[in-house]
Formats: structure tokens, sequence, C-alpha cells
């Protein structure tokens, strides 16, 4: 199987050989991102913690730096790095801030005028979950300091102008790095919750899909075609890649680990939806089809 993952839509674009600067590749995202751009462009990649070959360190609390290199004549900073898990951004939020909007601020300052674009990758987190789905003009309300950081960061890009904002659903797949996603699947048993509906998208399907995108400006949602609960993903791909982990329902916070850090507040159903484009995630099927075959 050699999946596409690119409907046709009306929004191909050939576009040139782009020098990008991709801010955490080294992370879940950042990696499979940097599989697709890396053989199509000039790919400048950043790691902070977890270092990877080829990709150059940067912590984005090192302003000088950060500045200095999205000053380095890239066409487009694709900005993937940050605090992401959200019970970490819960737990200090003074850190969530440093590390997601700030960078935000140093990026526009670095990039202004110089005819680079910058990409964010921001969340659904932005929604309170309490519609049945999301398009990009509704109104924000996050309820967790991740989305809170989310927010001021897409507010700071979006009075600039001229850049873009990409909020993307639950990711789901294998890095080529960082496993973020399958290590819930690592151990005996995992728990999933059945009150938390979710359009995820498949990773693979994100480098080919901000291809198309990027050459637009304010904000766009990328969303997964199939709406499903955490447990019914879990399960799912539980079953496709045969393992032995046992997936255990869970409602509201109940089934938390000891030892997991402070309960946060998720948003009860998030399913983004674009009224500016047609692009949609790969099916369930599809995708775990692809995820259980020898090339993902
Ligand atoms: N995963 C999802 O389901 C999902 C859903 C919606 C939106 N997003 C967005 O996608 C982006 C990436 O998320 P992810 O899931 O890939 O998270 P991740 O696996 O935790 O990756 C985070 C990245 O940020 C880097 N980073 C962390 N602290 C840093 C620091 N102080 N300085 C420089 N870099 C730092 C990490 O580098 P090291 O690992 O080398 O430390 C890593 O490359 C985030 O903007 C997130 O909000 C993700």
């Amino acid at each position: 199987m050699s999946p596409n993952w690119q409907p046709a839509d009306g929004e191909e674009r050939a576009d040139s050989r782009l020098r990008i600067l991709l801010l955490g590749a080294s992370g879940f995202v950042g990696g499979g991102l940097w599989t697709y751009l890396a053989p199509r462009h000039e790919v400048v990649g950043t790691f902070a913690s977890r270092p990877v070959p080829g990709l150059v360190r940067l912590d984005l609390r090192d302003e000088r730096r950060l500045a200095a290199l999205a000053a380095d004549g890239f066409d487009l900073v694709v900005h993937a790095a940050g605090l992401v898990p959200l019970e970490a951004a819960e737990a200090d939020p003074a850190l969530a801030h440093r590390l997601n909007v700030r960078p935000v601020e140093v990026l526009l300052d670095a990039v202004r005028g110089s005819g680079a674009k910058l990409v964010l990758l921001s969340s659904d987190n932005v929604f309170d979950g309490t519609r049945d789905h999301y398009e990009e003009a509704d109104p924000r309300s996050p309820v967790n300091v991740y989305g809170r950081t989310k927010v001021a960061a897409e507010d700071l890009l979006l009075a600039e102008g001229g850049h873009l904002v990409v909020r993307i659903p639950l990711v789901f797949g294998r890095g080529p790095w960082a496993n973020t996603f399958l290590a819930r699947l690592a151990g005996p048993t995992t728990v999933a919750r059945t009150d938390l509906v979710c359009a995820p998208v498949y990773l693979p399907s994100l480098g080919p899909a901000l291809a198309r995108l990027w050459h637009r400006t304010g904000v766009v949602h990328y969303g997964g075609t199939d709406v499903v609960t955490r447990f019914e993903l879990m399960r799912r791909v539980r079953q496709a890649l045969d393992l032995p982990t046992r997936v255990v329902a869970a409602q509201g916070e109940g089934g938390r680990p000891p030892g997991a850090g402070p309960a946060c507040r998720r948003p009860a159903r998030l399913v983004l939806r674009s009224t500016r484009h047609r692009l949609l995630g790969p099916d369930l099927d599809s995708a775990l089809a692809h995820l259980a075959g020898p090339n993902a």
C-alpha cells in the first residue's frame, strides 16, 4: 500500500524547494513533519532534550539564539515545539507560558520584515468541547492551562498578520523517533476514556496537509475524518497492531494511574472542521491499515 494522503480537492500547489526552520523536529508531531519535509525542502530542525542526529540543539528559552536562528533567511518557520502534556502545563502555568507563548513573541520580532512566514501548530484545546464541531471562526474558550497558552500564542501571531495558525486535533501514529502516542500502549494495560470524543489525524498525513495549507494566512483547521471516543481509538489501534495491551474503559479522571500528576480538565468533544478548505485526514480504516503495514 502506498498512500498519497493527498485527496484531490483543488489545494494542489507546486511549491519550489523552500528553506524551512522546523522547531520541535525531535518531537512526535515535529518528527512526522520532518519525515515528509526533509526530502523535499531544505530543512533545519531543532531538538531540546532528545538529541537526534541531523537536528540542531535549541532551547526556546535561549531567546538570543532563537531569534538569531529564526532570522537566518528561512522562507517558513514551522513552530511545533513547546510544552505539550496537558498535566505538565496545568502543574506549571508559568513554564507553560514561557515555552508556549513567549517564544512566539521572540519569533515574530525576529522575522518581522524579512518575508519569512511563521506557521504555528495550535490545538483543538483552544475550544471548550461543548459544540458538535468547531470551525475556524468559532469563539475560543479553553478549559485548561495548555489551551490558554495556545490561545495567547495564536493571538500574538494573528495580531501581526501574514502568518498562519494551523489547529490540529489529537494526532496518532508512529513517529520516527518520539513516540508519545504509541507509548500509551506500551504497558500491560492502558486506561482510555469513553467520555472524550475526538476526530484524530494520522501523523503521516500532517506533512502533506501542511504543505497544502501553508500558503494561507490566519487560522486553518486540519481535522480527522472519523469521530470516535478516546477508548475506541486506542482499542482500534491496539487491535490493528495486535498488541497485548489491555485497553481499559474509564470515565472522568477516575482511571488515572497513581502519580500521574494534577488532574486537568479536558474538553468533552473536539471535532475540527474547516470552512476554508476541504482537506481532512484519512479515515481510520485506511490509517490503521497503513500503521500496521510495512511502510508506517
Ligand atoms: N500530539 C498531539 O496530539 C497534538 C495535538 C494538537 C496540537 N499539537 C501541537 O503540536 C506541537 C508538537 O506536539 P508534540 O505532540 O509533537 O509534542 P512533543 O512530542 O512533546 O514535542 C515537543 C517538541 O518541543 C520541543 N521542546 C520542548 N521543550 C523545549 C524547549 N525548552 N526548547 C526547545 N524545544 C523544546 C521538544 O524537544 P525535545 O523532545 O528534544 O526536548 C520536542 O521537539 C505542539 O505545538 C502541540 O501543541 C500536538
